[in-house]
């Protein structure tokens, strides 16, 4: 088994591996970049949709209470009035007069520059909320915001989804999309940035049932991040103080990450009482309360809403799979413990020699059956030894080698990144075994009917 080194991994470390392998790039970077704006490269597109695609189906997919919504970015500007984030999504701002940098004021620990020493500012409100115009006129009347949150577009749709579903409370209304805000202090590469992904669940629940189902989403949501292989040491739940809460929350409780920052938020889960679709209700003048057969009442649901940051949860991935390591021969290997359902490459297909005689079998048949059903990668440029430590940086959890024995046998080796353990499979077993793996079923369990599966030590 390869040794791990025990040392943290640094945002430095992360943001060099992202570049290097095409994970992250800095935006607009041949004009110098944009501040605090990232661009997924062609492996970091691949994780941010899979952990995208993780989440849809633990909280859509694979539950009967939930149903999925995909809202405009734009939308009446009467919302965010009613909503109340054009009164109060404000951040303190000071400036510097000395060296004319910009704080959040809640985020400084003195009454000076923590800088340069120099005097500050008094403090005054900023709305994070970006502006935009609709149509040619840019006046008052045509003012729209770029949502700072996606949970609006679903309070909105709150009767379109009950009328046109069926739904009944308890039932939670999913949505994945961009928001914008213009943050005072943006930055931690991807941890805090002016455009983002958000994944947002709003729950609705009678009045009532809303202190039950607050505890079942945060047990939840919090081992969703487990299954996927956040090491458990690296995660805690932090219930808000009541003077922290946001405007509309009765209650929130955080999912905190160790960053290389130090613990900070991940996800929240906020109980968001009846405060929106009352709002709504009362400004647009629509009935957006919920009339229950049984007992012949109306009310307005309760909300449960975690809200987690795609772009967060990847960089969280990204820092908790990053590990260095000794291997046998006590050479350095860098390596991404990515669960295997959000590893970019699944499996990477490696001819042992690139001789003609090997690759209508390796390209041709071995590479193209796989990626019908996996993101697979061929590569034959180099030795194997090289070509194992590339595909180890950047996560892929299985390794196909084909050699001159395989046009004999009809047998190929799977090397498994984490042990690099090597087991002989028959090519009519490849697909269904590593089919198994990369669910992350059968790591090291006989799954049904394959006894090639044993795992690396079988
Ligand atoms: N609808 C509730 C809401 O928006 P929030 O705590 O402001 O709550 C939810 O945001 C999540 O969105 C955060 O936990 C974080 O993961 C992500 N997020 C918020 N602001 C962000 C930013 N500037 N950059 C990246 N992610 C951000």
């Amino acid at each position: 088994m390869p040794k791990a080194i025990p040392e943290k991994v640094t945002m430095e470390k992360l943001v060099s591996l992202c570049k290097r392998r095409g994970f992250v790039f800095q935006s607009s970077e041949i004009y110098g970049g944009l501040g605090s704006c990232w661009d997924y490269g062609p492996l970091g597109v691949e994780l941010k949709n899979n952990v995208k695609a993780a989440w849809w189906q633990a909280n859509v997919r694979e539950r009967d209470d939930m149903v999925g919504l995909d809202s405009a970015i734009l939308m009446h500007p009467q919302i965010w009035k009613s909503s109340g984030h054009v009164d109060t999504f404000t951040d303190p701002l000071v400036d510097c007069k000395s060296c004319k940098q910009r704080f959040r004021a809640d985020h400084l620990k003195g009454s000076t520059c923590p800088e340069c020493g120099g005097e500050l500012t008094e403090a005054r409100m900023f709305n994070l909320m970006f502006k935009t115009f609709m149509g040619p006129v840019e006046d008052a009347a045509a003012q729209v915001y770029l949502r700072p949150e996606t949970a609006q577009g679903i309070f909105v749709n709150f009767q379109n989804v009950l009328t046109s579903t069926r739904k009944k409370p308890p039932f939670g209304i999913a949505q994945i999309g961009k928001a914008f805000r213009n943050e005072i202090t943006p930055g931690n590469f991807t941890f805090r940035t002016r455009e983002f992904e958000q994944m947002e669940i709003e729950y609705f629940v009678k009045p009532g049932a809303d202190g039950e189902r607050f505890e079942h989403w945060v047990k939840e949501r919090f081992n969703w991040y487990i299954r996927l292989g956040i090491k458990p040491e690296n995660l805690r739940l932090r219930p808000h103080e009541k003077a922290e809460l946001a405007h509309y929350a009765r209650g929130c409780t955080d999912i905190e990450y160790l960053f290389p920052i130090g613990w900070s938020e991940l996800e929240g889960i906020a109980n968001r009482g009846d405060f929106d679709l009352t709002q709504h209700a009362k400004h647009s003048g629509q009935n957006l309360s919920y009339f229950e057969e049984q007992t012949k009442e109306s009310y307005i649901p309760y909300v449960i809403e975690p809200s987690a940051g795609a772009d967060r949860a990847t960089l969280a991935f990204l820092a908790d799979a990053y590990a260095e390591e000794l291997d046998e021969k006590g050479d350095l290997r860098v390596v991404l413990h990515f669960h295997p359902k959000l590893a970019p490459i699944k499996v990477a297909v490696l001819p042992l020699s690139r001789k003609d005689t090997l690759m209508p079998l390796a390209h041709d048949r071995i590479y193209a059956e796989l990626r019908q059903d996996f993101m697979v990668q061929y590569d034959d440029a180099q030795s194997i030894g090289k070509r194992y430590r590339r595909q180890d940086e950047i996560g892929t959890p299985f390794c196909v080698t084909i050699d001159f024995q395989s046009l004999e046998d009809n047998k190929v080796t799977i090397r498994d990144r984490d042990s690099q353990k090597q087991i002989r499979v028959p090519m009519s077993e490849l697909k269904k075994c590593l089919g198994a793996k990369v669910a992350g079923e059968a790591f090291d369990v006989l799954p049904a009917g394959g006894q090639y599966c044993l795992g690396f030590d079988g």
